[in-house]
């Protein structure tokens, strides 16, 4: 069995169908701070197979040995805990303890327990702000511009001391790029909670009428049309890498992997290709630069498609398409509540 931390959340969702539709068995532990019990039901829909769901906090460590004791769990996934950038510079303290503090209680339930192997969410953003792209993982960590990011590395750094420690460990460090879109059947993806900040969800609000325009954040940026460049990847893509970095815990040792396609689009060509997808306008005005945005970044993918065969197989339709079907089905649910 696979213990999936944050698994009613928008990416450990779809990691729930994937591990499930392989024919794993998963046990899910989520505190539902940002995510909704029903989420539970819509995978079991989707995989058409049960989960064990245990509704509690990362840093509840008997409610951890509880479930190492009931389980017998091979690996875990973790992918709890907070990810708003902007209100992370706000409430430094919330990231550090349930990213950091969260970690360490799992790793320690884990090591009480003699479960070894671990696949942890990471981002890219733990590169800092001064990598030069293609992010590559043989560069070092940087500097990162918020506490969130830099709780992402303070895991990571913490992972590689444990297998320091015990070479029994196997741990897969995963960096996520920019992941967007919703599962193709419409049943899960991002749940809107208030006014989004992420780029892909902001858009498709604009278009559904809910929001009355995007503000593109800085057209004076170095790059081909002024606006900022991102790795954009289908959540789908990014779940499936999850399910095939786990063969890699077969091996001891901290195995780190970029997540992203390997290139990189503009905001403005984001807001082009959704257009040109779903037929839809999306009113723009150009506004000054974001706080703490990078020019531009994306992913070397080549270490994943070399040791994992790993490589996404969604267009960048698929992920307009998919984000658009996906908002359809919230605002009806909206609706009918
Ligand atoms: C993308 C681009 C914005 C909204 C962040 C985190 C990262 C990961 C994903 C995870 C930027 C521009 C956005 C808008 C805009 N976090 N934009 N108008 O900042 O690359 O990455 O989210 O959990 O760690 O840093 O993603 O989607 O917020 O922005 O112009 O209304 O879209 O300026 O250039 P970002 P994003």
């Amino acid at each position: 069995m696979i213990l999936l931390t944050g698994g009613t959340g928008y990416i450990g969702s779809h990691i729930a169908v994937e591990l499930l539709q392989a024919g794993n068995e998963v046990a899910i532990l989520d505190d539902l701070s940002n995510s909704d019990k029903s989420v539970i039901e819509r995978i079991q829909h989707i995989a058409q197979r049960n989960v064990i769901f245990y509704h509690g906090d990362v840093r509840d460590s008997s409610l951890l040995a509880s479930i190492f004791q009931d389980h017998h769990i091979e690996s875990v996934i973790h992918c709890a805990g907070l990810k708003a950038v902007g209100h992370s510079v706000k409430d430094p303290l919330a990231y550090y303890d349930v990213n950091v503090y969260g970690s360490i209680c799992l790793c320690s339930a884990m090591q009480k327990a003699g479960v070894k192997r671990l696949l942890f969410s990471s981002s890219a953003t733990v590169y800092g702000i001064e990598a030069e792209p293609p992010y590559v993982e043989t560069m070092a960590r940087g500097v990162s511009s918020s506490p969130y990011g830099t709780s992402k590395g303070m895991v990571e750094k913490l992972l590689e001391d444990l297998f320091a420690s015990d070479p029994q460990w196997s741990v897969g460090i995963l960096r996520y790029f920019n992941p967007i879109g919703a599962h193709p059947s419409g049943y899960i993806g991002e749940l809107p909670q208030g006014t989004p900040n992420n780029l892909m969800p902001y858009i498709s609000q604009v278009a559904a009428g809910v929001l009355p325009e995007l503000l593109i954040y800085g057209d004076d940026y170095a790059t081909d049309d002024g606006t900022c460049v991102r790795d954009y990847l289908h959540v789908v893509d990014l779940a499936i890498g999850h399910r095939v970095a786990l063969t890699v815990l077969e091996e001891p040792g901290v195995h780190r992997y970029n997540l992203g396609t390997g290139s990189g689009i503009s905001v403005k060509q984001m807001v082009d290709a959704f257009v040109a997808s779903i037929g839809v306008e999306v009113p723009y005005r150009y506004a000054p630069r974001r706080e703490g945005d990078l020019a531009a970044f994306w992913a070397s993918a080549s270490k994943a498609e070399r040791d994992l065969g790993w490589q996404p197989g969604k267009t960048l339709e698929d992920m307009m398409v998919d984000t658009w079907r996906w908002q359809q089905f919230s605002n009806k649910a909206q609706q009918s509540s």
